[in-house]
């Protein structure tokens, strides 16, 4: 099974992904976190995309659709993968289809996370992750079970990330509106958009999305 979470910043894909490789073991493919690894490391692409993730612009389709070309050569990713955060322009959707057909892949669905944009600033600025593996949390919504201590891996340390301010949030919005939202019809002609209500609960999103995977 191979799917691709889509919505705007916040609406929740990478916490369904993580979700969704933790019960299906499934592989999550974010180039988000793909490009802050870059970004950490001081790699070529690292310095080029920092300042234009900071700005909350995109980085250019030349770079996402190489780091997930190569992404997709690894072994793991045959136990079915979850897109998150790709594609998000129409030529990175047709790159994709290209890539698929060359590496005898395909998708399976398009799940969509339907939200508010009203709610999505709350829903960022209260996001934080376990510095050490990732997990994602958020002050009032997904609390760590133990106060202070990472449920997956029981470290004590978390971050926030730099671009979760309201002006960045506002231009990742905008950017999204513009550049990733006119995919949608690419993907509606192929049959393979199912529709999530992303504003209720994490527990129902992922109850929805399940539904999807099992039919
Ligand atoms: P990326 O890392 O992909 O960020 P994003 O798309 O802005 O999405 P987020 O990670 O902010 O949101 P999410 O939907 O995963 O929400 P989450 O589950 O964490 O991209 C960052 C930057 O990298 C881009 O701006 C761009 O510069 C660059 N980039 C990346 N990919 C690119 C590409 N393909 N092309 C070009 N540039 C690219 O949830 C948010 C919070 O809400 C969490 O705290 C969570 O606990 C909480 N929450 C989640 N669901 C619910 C719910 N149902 N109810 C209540 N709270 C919830």
């Amino acid at each position: 099974m191979n799917i691709i979470l889509l919505g705007p910043p916040g609406a929740g894909k990478g916490t369904q992904a993580q979700m969704l490789v933790e019960e299906r073991g499934m592989v999550q493919l974010s180039t988000g976190d793909m490009l802050r690894a870059a970004v950490a490391a001081g790699t070529p692409i690292g310095l080029q995309a920092k300042a234009v993730m900071a700005s909350g612009a995109l980085v250019s389709d030349d770079i996402v659709n190489g780091i997930l070309s190569e992404r997709l050569d690894a072994d793991d990713v045959r136990r079915g993968f979850i897109l998150d955060g790709y594609p998000r322009t129409p030529a990175q959707a047709e790159a994709l289809d290209a890539l698929l057909a060359e590496k005898g892949m395909h998708l399976d669905y398009v799940i969509v996370l339907a939200v508010d944009e009203d709610a999505l600033v709350d829903r960022i600025s209260g996001r934080f992750s376990c510095a050490k593996c990732g997990a994602g949390y958020h002050d009032r919504y997904k609390l760590p079970k133990a106060e202070g201590v990472c449920d997956v891996c029981g470290s004590t340390e978390f971050k926030r990330r730099p671009d979760d301010n309201a002006e960045t949030v506002r231009t990742r919005m905008a950017e999204y509106r513009a550049k990733t939202a006119p995919i949608l019809p690419f993907y509606e002609a192929k049959g393979l958009v199912r529709r999530v209500d992303g504003m209720a609960p994490i527990e129902d999103v992922k109850a929805a999305i399940e539904g999807i995977l099992t039919t």
